[in-house]
This record gives C-alpha cells, sequence and structure tokens, in this order.
C-alpha cells in the first residue's frame, strides 16, 4: 500500500508500561525494558505503540494521577531514555502515541498544591472550586465534591478524591495545557490519546445532573452537565492545528460513555483524528459474545461513521475492561480468542491490540484484600475493578513469567508456564501465529484495510462479512457454533475463492463456490468477481 498512512492503515498497540517489561528489577516495567522487546513488537507486525501513563505520578490510580506532565516517572525511566524509546522505536519504523490526562491532574500536582494553598492563590481558578457540592457523582463512587477543610470549599473530582478535575475555562490552564503537547511534540511524539477528554468542560453554572435510573450513583444520573459540553469544540480546533502543524500526527480521544453517535460528533478535520466508541462492550459488567448481537454492534457504528466520514477504530481489550479472551471463554481454549482477534483485525478500523491479547492472557483473579484498584475496592464484589487485566506480560516460562527479576506488582496469572510468548512463538497452531498472520494478511490485502464493509447473510450461529474494494473483495466469516457451518453466497457479489487464513491449521478449507466452517473456526477467504 504506497498510500499507507500509519493511523488510519496500521495497527496500535497499547503497551501498560509498569506491566509489559521490567528493565531494572524492581518489579515494575520500565522503559528500558520496554526498548529491549521492541524487537519482538517489530516481529508480530505492528505499526505503533500507545503508552498508558509515564508521567511522575503518586498512583492513587496507576499514573493516571498525574504530578508533573512534562517528565517521565524516574520509575519508569528518564527523559533520556523515552528519547532512546522513540529513537529506537522509530528506527524499526515503529510510532510513538502518549496517554495525555487532562481532564484532572494528580492532587500533588504542583498546580493543584498552589490552587489549595489559599483562596486568593494565582492558581485558585486552575481547579473547579466551589462554596455548595451539586450532585455530581465520581465515576469511582462518592460525591465529586471533596471538602477542602483549609480554605473551605470542596474542589470537583469525576474521580478519585486525588484527581481534582482542572478547570479549561481558564485561559492560563488551556495554554499551560497545550504547551504540554507543544512539549512532547517537539521531542518527536507521533500521536496522543486523550484520557476522558469529553469531560473536560463541565457546565458553566454547575447545575445538577437529572436522575435515572442505574446501579452505582454514577449511573443513576444523566450525564448532562458534567461532560459534553459545547466548548470542547473550539478547543479541539485549537488542539488540532497545533497538531496540523506538525507532519503526520494523531490523536484519538478516550471518549467517556461513548455511543458511535457521540463518538464521531467530536471528530473530523478540524477535530480529533479517531476516537474510541468501545462497540463490543454493553457496560462494565457485560460482554454478549454471539453473532446477532455482534452483526448489530457493527451495523450500528458503520452506518454512524459512513454517514460522519469518520475512521472507526475497533477495541476488543484495553486497561479498563476484563480482557476479550477470558470474557468469551471459560479455560484455557483459545478458539473464542482467535474469533475476538480475527474481529478486531478484520473489521474496517484501527486496530487497538492490547498487551498479551497476542497471547491470549486471562485476566488474573485477587482476593479482596489484593485489589489495588480504586473502583474495585469501593464496588467490590459486584465489580473488582481492574487490576485482573493489568498483570504483568507473560514473555516465558521463567520465574515471574520473564517480566521481572523479582515479585512484579501484581502477580503472574498462574497459567504463565504454558501461556508465554516463548511458548506460542514456537508453536505455528497458537493464537500469537495467528495474530501475526493476520497481521501479515491486513498489510498485504488493501481490501482488509480500506476496503468497505458488508454483512453476508450466513445460518444461525455464523457471523459473515465482505471487506471490499470494487477490484478486490475478501470474505470473513466466524462460525460461533459448535457444529460444522457451511456459507454460500449470493453469485451476484461472487464467487468464493482460495483460502488466505483460518484459525485452524490444517482446516480442510473449501470447495469452490463454498465456505466450509469447522466449530468456532475462523476462516479468511477470496471473492472472485
Ligand atoms: C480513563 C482511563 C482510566 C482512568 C480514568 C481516570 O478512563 O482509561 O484508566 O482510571 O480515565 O483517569
Amino acid at each position: 500500500m504506497n498510500d499507507f498512512l500509519w493511523w488510519r492503515d496500521g495497527v496500535i498497540y497499547q503497551v501498560y508500561v509498569r506491566s509489559f517489561a521490567d528493565g531494572n528489577g524492581d518489579g515494575l516495567g520500565d522503559l528500558p525494558g520496554l526498548i529491549s522487546r521492541l524487537d519482538y513488537l517489530s516481529d508480530l507486525g505492528i505499526d505503533a505503540l500507545w503508552l498508558s501513563p509515564i508521567y511522575p505520578s503518586p498512583d492513587a490510580d496507576f499514573g493516571y494521577d498525574v504530578a508533573d506532565h512534562a517528565a517521565v516517572d524516574p520509575r519508569y525511566g528518564t527523559l533520556g531514555d523515552f528519547d532512546r524509546l522513540l529513537a529506537e522505536a522509530h528506527r524499526r519504523g515503529i510510532r510513538i502515541v502518549l496517554d495525555m490526562v487532562m481532564n484532572h491532574t494528580s492532587d500533588q500536582h504542583p498546580w493543584f498544591r498552589e490552587s489549595r494553598s489559599n483562596r486568593g492563590s494565582a492558581r485558585r481558578d486552575w481547579y473547579i472550586w466551589s462554596d455548595r457540592p451539586n450532585n455530581w457523582k465520581a465515576a469511582f463512587g462518592g460525591s465529586a465534591w471533596e471538602h477542602d477543610a483549609a480554605t473551605g470549599q470542596y474542589y470537583l473530582h469525576l474521580f478519585t478524591r486525588q484527581q481534582p478535575d482542572v478547570n479549561w475555562r481558564s485561559p492560563e490552564v488551556r495554554a499551560a495545557q497545550l504547551d504540554v503537547f507543544r512539549f512532547w511534540l517537539e521531542r518527536g511524539v507521533d500521536g496522543f490519546r486523550l484520557d476522558v477528554y469529553n469531560a473536560y468542560f463541565k457546565d458553566a453554572g454547575l447545575r445538577d445532573n437529572p436522575r435515572k435510573a442505574g446501579l452505582r450513583g454514577f449511573d443513576r444520573q444523566h450525564h448532562l452537565h458534567d461532560m459534553d459540553q459545547p466548548e470542547m469544540m473550539p478547543l479541539l480546533r485549537d488542539l488540532r492545528a497545533l497538531l496540523d502543524s506538525y507532519p503526520e500526527r494523531y490523536s484519538v480521544g478516550e471518549t467517556y460513555l461513548a455511543t458511535p453517535a457521540k463518538t464521531v460528533s467530536y471528530c473530523g478535520p478540524d477535530k480529533l483524528h479517531a476516537a474510541f466508541s468501545f462497540d463490543f462492550t454493553r457496560s462494565d459488567l457485560v460482554y454478549p459474545w454471539n453473532p446477532s448481537w455482534i452483526a448489530h454492534r457493527i451495523a450500528a457504528r458503520e452506518s454512524v461513521f459512513n454517514a460522519a466520514g469518520v475512521w472507526p477504530t475497533t477495541v476488543m481489550s484495553n486497561h479498563d475492561l476484563p480482557r476479550a479472551a477470558g470474557r468469551y471463554s471459560r479455560g484455557e481454549d483459545d478458539a473464542a480468542a482467535r474469533m475476538a482477534m480475527a474481529l478486531l483485525l478484520a473489521l474496517r478500523g484501527t486496530p487497538f491490540l492490547y498487551y498479551g491479547e497476542e497471547i491470549g492472557m486471562r485476566d488474573i483473579s485477587l482476593r479482596r484484600r489484593e485489589i489495588l484498584d480504586p473502583p474495585g475496592k469501593k464496588y467490590w464484589p459486584v465489580y473488582k475493578g481492574r487490576d485482573g487485566c493489568r498483570s504483568p506480560m507473560q514473555w516465558d516460562d521463567s520465574e515471574h513469567a520473564g517480566f521481572s527479576r523479582t515479585a512484579p506488582w501484581l502477580p503472574v496469572h498462574p497459567d504463565f508456564p504454558r501461556r508465554s510468548v516463548a511458548s506460542q512463538a514456537a508453536d505455528p497452531g497458537s493464537l500469537l501465529s495467528f495474530t501475526r498472520s493476520l497481521i501479515s494478511l491486513r498489510r498485504a490485502t488493501p481490501a482488509l484495510v480500506k476496503g468497505d464493509y458488508a454483512p453476508v447473510a450466513a445460518p444461525r450461529g455464523v457471523l459473515a462479512f465482505l471487506r471490499g474494494l470494487p477490484q478486490r473483495k475478501v470474505l470473513v466469516a466466524m462460525n460461533f457454533g459448535r457444529r460444522e457451518a457451511a456459507l454460500d453466497l449470493d453469485p451476484a457479489v461472487g464467487m468464493i475463492g482460495r483460502v488466505l487464513l483460518s484459525s485452524q491449521p490444517g482446516s480442510k478449507g473449501m470447495e469452490a463456490g463454498r465456505c466450509e466452517l469447522g466449530p468456532l473456526e475462523v476462516v479468511i477467504q477470496e471473492v472472485t468477481a
């Protein structure tokens, strides 16, 4: 593909840095560790890395409480290590995307320390202070307002109380935050993932949110006034102009409480390049897995993104969700993980692959007293938090799974002697080998990257779709059932041809004009006119 655009046509791999590779043996992943694994990532075929926050942080929310936006946490390395990472990644054709957490800071950030020092502080209005709390709730439980005894006012925090929300209405805050983007752009960073960007602005009058039914306090409100305010649009235009003053820079937003319609409203040539819409999760607790629900979700996103001319993103797993491999299967069988991987890599949109997803890592389970994640502590046992999907990368079967020389910050999943990069690299039938083949097939097949999406009528239990350009089409078919299935294509659409890839090595393939699927098999076949 000679008009290859990395963030549209490539695959982006999310590295949760503290769990990826520990270079200095302190039990936490770090930048030197990550650098030592770049060859692995390059062999996997990915085009960019999104790094979860690497900035100094007291870890009230594991890096999402930032104490200095223009520095590297010494536990992860130095700015020099970061420059080395950029150079080494770029040398391999891999771009670097940083996580920008700008809805809030840590309460230890110098801006907040100054803001809370007294009511007359020059930075008092850099955060949102009020004499009287309104009814807003924190996403991680309780009121969104914390009383500050020293100055007698309340400050707003949509997440933990150690994460005060900044006041984006202050021109000084806006200038300071845009300077942070400039700082990293000048260093050569290729793009940014914007953490909960659609909550930056709050209603100027801090009006109460209307109530609705829901499980947690936060869910029992319509989030009318604490997010998605119109002031976001002019800010996105300024940010985009800044990014466009450098070549091929990218922004992807984490849309909070996303729907496809809400997500596309923030994207466009003078707004974000892309934003997540999380089409395959229904809530923090519900992840349906059947062809009709999935087809319905794909259709919904396709119509909305197509109409808006916005390029979609696809996410099956990330640091906030239970891993897809474990969501869709019990035990160690990877058939469902292969299907989820095929969806991730064969749908129209930029795939975001979460570290360890390529080897089908499962969530760890922790006892209540071992839980570290704030919402997990608050809502256990209804919701156990996000530690489960953040366990150390399983590199090999040595002690601590090759992640570290010492006990890591979270336990390694006990399946690591059987499930690791080393064991799967040696096995052509492994999920890792399947993932590599899929990524390289994508790279070699423009229809899979740029082609339109069209659903195909399929027997019960089978999900099938075409990805196509006028000159070339491919058929992607997945059998969710435990019996064999077969698919015919309307001759007006095309003739089914060669098998390009199957999730079951040694699959018997097809007869001309047919697609034969074993139980839980995925096949990708050529379609000729
Ligand atoms: C985003 C992050 C999540 C974090 C929250 C608060 O949702 O993905 O991990 O806890 O923002 O920063």
